[in-house]
């Protein structure tokens, strides 16, 4: 793959080197994520961050990882806030941004939107979700998790066995992940859904077309025995037709500290794309694994930093520059990593 100038709209873009390539800049990402080091490398480049849907990590890290780059950001979040409200096309909109930006990063709830976006636009467009369909940079923070809480326990990732649990017909970080996944040998993948919540057949059928062995189910508890990581979803309401049908669903599948004491293998890591639905209706993961030091959650989120300064990096090619653009911290870091 091509990084420098290119849109990163779908996991299909990418073979295992790409991959490999991200993690491997994201290694080197680490001093100025972790405040050791600053660099000025993209000073004068601006982000355009365009949010069309609820975020925090995805809208938030994209913007630091810029930041932590040296550029400045400029946003537009929600419709209402934006000329699409008064029936502006997405074309049109993207050749307007695309001039006052150099790199754009964009959330929708229409699949495809993103890409549609990226077909007008004059500079790279980076996916940060569009509907159910894709969200692949979070699938890339992911895996990079993965690869290091595996990395650990003294593994790699082929022949990982992961369960995803939830909503995984509309889940997209799920969708991406499955996607990912068929680059890697030896996998196993356990989907634990509710039977209308189903992973789509065209994403089952094309992990075991890549050898990847995949089982489904609607039982959590004995799904979870035997695999390396858990990965919850939350049940994404704002994709059903109405509250109440996703409160058919909703508080379905709860792992807690109970149930993993007592059906996980020890040291079983424990994932979520996060927003975690913390409702008492919901607690798909509940509060009381915040002391696990399995629960990875809130490394996932430290790790979006270092693979979305990475994907930039790439995109606007600048790896071999970065540490010549850098020098040490002025202020007391008390940040713990
Ligand atoms: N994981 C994720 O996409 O979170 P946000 O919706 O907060 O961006």
């Amino acid at each position: 793959m091509q990084f420098a100038g290119s849109h990163i709209l779908s996991i299909a873009q990418f073979q295992r080197h790409d991959v490999e390539r991200v993690f491997q800049v994201a290694d080197r990402m680490r001093p100025y994520a972790h405040r050791e080091r600053v660099t000025k490398v993209l000073d004068g480049a601006i982000l355009g961050a365009m949010f069309f849907e609820p975020s925090t990590r995805t809208r938030v890290s994209f913007g630091a990882a810029f930041n932590l780059l040296g550029g400045e950001v400029r946003e537009t979040t929600g419709f209402e806030m934006s000329a699409i409200a008064k029936g502006e096309s997405l074309y049109d909109t993207a050749r307007v941004l695309s001039g006052y930006s150099d790199v754009i990063a964009m959330r929708h709830p229409q699949e495809g939107s993103v890409a549609e976006f990226a077909a007008a636009s004059r500079v790279p467009v980076l996916n940060g979700g569009d509907g159910s369909n894709e969200h692949p940079t979070q699938a890339l923070l992911d895996l990079y998790t993965i690869r290091q809480e595996l990395a650990a326990r003294g593994r790699g990732i082929d022949q990982l066995r992961i369960a995803m649990v939830g909503d995984l017909r509309y889940g997209r970080t799920v969708h991406s992940l499955c996607k990912l996944l068929c680059l890697f040998d030896g996998v196993q993948v356990m989907l634990v859904s509710p039977l209308e919540l189903r992973m789509p057949e065209d994403i089952v059928e094309q992990m075991r077309a890549a050898g990847l062995q995949v089982e489904e189910s609607d039982a959590l508890e004995a799904s979870i025995r035997h695999v390396d990581i858990v990965y919850s979803t939350r049940i994404q309401e704002e994709r059903f037709a109405s509250r109440q049908e996703a409160d058919l669903y909703r508080g379905r599948f709860r792992l807690n500290q109970a149930i993993y004491t007592e059906h996980c293998e020890p040291n079983t890591v424990i994932m979520h794309p996060l927003p975690r639905d913390s409702r008492a209706t919901a607690r798909e993961l509940d509060e009381d694994l915040n002391d696990n030091p399995n629960l990875a959650i809130f490394r996932q989120t430290d790790n979006g930093m270092l693979v979305r300064m990475a994907l930039f990096a790439l995109v606007l090619d600048v790896v071999e520059q970065v540490d010549r653009h850098a020098r040490d911290v002025n202020w007391y870091t008390a940040r713990r990593f």
